[in-house]
């Protein structure tokens, strides 16, 4: 099947490699020229385990291109996926421009039958407006081309993606088209061998379907994070909390563990859409607030932590900075935890000795060079010589500590734990001040 994807953002370049790597021959487009030309190349510009392989093997296979010509592309597919950016504007509606752009494109270059998806994550009613988009350009030229534009929302972790689009729970399609329907079956039967995971229902409904799924489990995470709040008060450990209420079925195991607050570019960006598109339709959503106001409050809670273990004085210390990236396997600072940490930490006159497995190129490419950033090479770097450790990300390589080995490298034994890692039992035995989230400290 002749595939079209739009954008080789995350999402599109996960689309595009994956739809190729299962024999769909597919064609990404991006105005960005130098990023195709390394593309081209087999240079990947994001950090996802797994897709530079996939991207090498299909491109060499022929069965993945890369162009910046949007009339070469639209002229290939049949199916046009749009899987372009739509940031927050000033107010946290998501900003449709160049969603909108792609959609006059197509309008402009097409002679055949489209069915245009929508793949990246948009508010209710975008599919009319991209509908609406590429029937005015048709009419511009005096073209009566048929076509039909779905909802075809993302499911996809950052870290995870390829197993999470190849294996995804369902595939979720909104169109009230037979030929869409038969279209996207065909698009998408390669994944569905052991049994169905297509689920159709009408465009808004899929449109709704993405933002109601990333702010359920954003307040499942802030639900959480304020127990965990609660917790500390209490004297009770969070933990024992997490597994109690986990077993039950009806609630799970997944995305109840407390932390330092969600960040990425998806349930900030998405919860903030979702209760913008509630006031615009004159709805209070005092949930979805909550859910934004627990989590920029939980984003404090390292810096307030370390703070309270120095007795409100950081200035002239340093700390140690495990964990830079929203959440492992990725290099993605973007809202992430370790972010405010280090900027509160600096405001306070304190120094950073910090260490991400992957985001290091990513903190420096915001922070720059700076007398109070120190760029470790390894996490035993970061905490020599340090006089506080704070665990941000929860990546594998942190997942162990031998806190009598920390002692010797740290001039205080003060360990602020921002993703309940370790046993307190542990840190305490060897003589550390220990605060995790919600563990009764
Ligand atoms: C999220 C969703 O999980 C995907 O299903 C969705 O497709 C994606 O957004 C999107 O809209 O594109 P992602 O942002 O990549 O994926 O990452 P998650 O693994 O969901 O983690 C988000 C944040 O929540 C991280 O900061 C993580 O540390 C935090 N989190 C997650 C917790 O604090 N506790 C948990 O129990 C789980």
């Amino acid at each position: 099947m002749k595939i079209t994807v739009f954008g080789t953002g995350y999402v599109g370049l996960v689309t595009g490699a994956c739809l190729a790597d299962v024999g769909h021959n597919v064609v990404c487009v991006d105005i960005d020229q130098a990023k195709i030309d390394k593309l081209k190349q087999g240079l990947i510009p994001i950090f996802e385990p797994g897709i530079e392989d996939v991207v090498k093997r299909c491109v060499s296979e022929g069965t993945l291109n890369f162009t910046t010509s949007a009339a070469e592309g639209v002229a290939h597919g049949t199916v046009q996926f749009i899987a372009v950016g739509t940031p927050p504007d000033e107010d946290g509606a998501a900003d449709l421009q160049y969603v909108v752009a792609v959609a006059k494109t197509i309008g402009q270059h097409m002679t055949d039958y489209k069915v245009v998806v929508d793949k990246s994550t948009v508010p209710v009613g975008t599919a009319e407006k991209v509908q609406a988009a590429i029937a005015g350009e048709l009419a511009n030229r005096g073209e009566a081309i048929d076509f039909d534009v779905c909802s075809n929302p993302e499911f996809l972790k950052e870290g995870s993606a390829l197993e999470d689009f190849t294996k995804g729970a369902r595939i979720i399609v909104g169109t009230d088209s037979e030929r869409v329907q038969e279209v996207m079956q065909e698009c998408y039967a390669p994944y569905m061998r052991n049994h169905n995971k297509l689920m159709f229902m009408d465009v808004r409904a899929a449109e709704f379907t993405k933002y109601a799924a990333n702010a359920m489990l954003a307040t499942k995470i802030s639900f959480m994070n304020e127990m965990s709040q609660m917790a500390e008060r209490l004297s009770v450990d969070i933990e024992h909390v997490r597994e109690g209420i986990g077993s039950d079925p009806r609630i799970g195991y997944h995305f109840i563990y407390p932390g330092c607050g969600y960040g990425g570019s998806c349930f900030p960006k998405d919860v903030k859409a979702l209760a913008r598109t509630a006031q615009d339709i004159g709805y209070n959503p005092e949930l979805l607030l909550a859910v934004e106001n627990v989590n920029e409050r939980q984003k404090s809670v390292l810096f307030d932590k370390v703070n309270k273990a120095f007795d409100g004085d950081l200035k002239g210390k340093t700390i140690a900075v495990w964990g830079l990236s929203f959440k492992p396997n990725t290099d993605d600072m973007r809202e992430a935890p370790s972010r405010n940490l280090m900027e509160s930490l600096w405001a306070a006159g304190a120094k950073v000795r910090a260490y991400d497995p992957e985001a290091m190129e990513e903190t420096h490419r915001i922070y720059g060079d700076r007398d109070d950033l120190a760029f470790c090479e390894h996490r035993n770097e970061a905490v020599a010589g340090a006089d506080a450790l704070v665990i941000c990300t929860e990546w594998k390589a942190f997942r162990t500590l031998d806190f009598d080995w920390l002692k010797q490298q740290l001039k205080f034994s003060v360990v602020v734990d921002g993703r309940n890692l370790y046993n307190p039992e542990d840190a305490k035995a060897a003589g550390f001040l220990y605060y995790a989230v919600g563990r009764g400290d």
